[in-house]
């Protein structure tokens, strides 16, 4: 596939980055993953203003404007041809031929981005709809969750726990019991006509699926929705339980820590805010 590095388009075969990198050796980096159907981006601009946010909060200086960032997501959407893409733009601090933990300050940033096929999004069907069943655990990262970081060893970790007793996500809670996120996900439930998901703080990222989600909802459905801090036992005890992200839409969760969520099907109210999201997500 073709990918783009430091201002020029090639094969991936032929991008290569110093292993001097700090984004290789520390992890020192900001990324994002942008869903593209048909050519059409979805959360286009949310997205760019999250990296910007990022790319602040570990002082490198944002490399290009948002017009130069949409020229570099729709030229790669143009040059691989698949449907169904994910759009990973990845910008480290660049490489310094020390490794000295200081931010150096004469140093260039490194891009990169490159395009991998995604599922087709969910249709708003229960009966073609994947049923996630996840893991529940406490939350084991750092304090900066807000931040779209590429050091991901932390929920690597957790998104592996999960894994291995062949789940699908690890849903996570802090030291007082309270849902932050999953390991690359949002999280939401239902109770009754209500919907809620935990408020944006340090403790988990500002996901653009969620923004939209709540979003949508909030103009073109009835349901209560809400920011709020709920428990794991309140998680345990709702109706249903969504996942969110870029690669996965609204994602219907029917098992959490091998509990089942409701009657252990996927509920209606997924249903519904999957179909509206599917129509208003441009
Ligand atoms: N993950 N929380 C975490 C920890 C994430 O890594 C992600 C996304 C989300 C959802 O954010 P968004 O709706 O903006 O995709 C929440 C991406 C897709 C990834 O790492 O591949």
């Amino acid at each position: 596939s073709q990918v783009f590095l430091n201002g020029d388009y090639m094969p991936m075969a032929d991008a290569k980055i110093s292993p001097m990198d700090r984004g290789f050796l520390f992890g020192d980096g900001i990324y994002e993953v942008i869903p593209c159907y048909d050519k059409k981006l979805v959360g286009f601009k949310p997205h760019i203003a999250r990296l910007t946010d990022g790319l602040a909060a570990l002082e490198i200086a944002n490399p290009y404007t948002e017009q130069q960032w949409r020229d570099i997501c729709l030229t790669l959407a143009d040059q691989n041809p698949e449907p169904n893409l994910g759009i990973y733009l990845h910008v480290s601090r660049g490489t310094d031929s020390k490794r000295y933990h200081a931010y150096p300050d004469d140093i260039k940033p490194t891009v990169y981005a490159f395009t991998f096929e995604v599922p087709t999004p969910p249709v708003a069907d229960i009966s073609k709809a994947k049923a996630y069943k996840v893991a529940l655990e406490q939350d084991l990262r750092w304090q900066h969750c807000n931040i779209k970081s590429t050091a991901l060893l932390g929920n690597v970790m957790h998104f592996q726990q999960g894994y291995k007793k062949g789940l699908n996500e690890t849903i996570l809670y802090n030291q007082q019991d309270e849902i932050t996120e999953a390991s690359s996900s949002n999280v939401f439930i239902v109770e009754g006509n209500t919907i809620k998901t935990p408020p944006l703080d340090n403790q988990l990222l500002p996901g653009i699926t969620r923004l939209l989600v709540l979003k949508v909802l909030r103009q073109f459905s009835e349901f209560d929705v809400q920011e709020v801090t709920f428990t794991k036992e309140t998680l345990l005890a709702a109706d249903e339980v969504w996942i969110t992200s870029s690669t996965k839409e609204i994602a219907p969760v029917i098992e959490v820590g091998g509990h089942a969520i409701g009657d252990g099907t996927i509920g209606k109210v997924w249903l519904a805010a999957q179909a509206l999201f599917s129509q208003y997500k441009f």
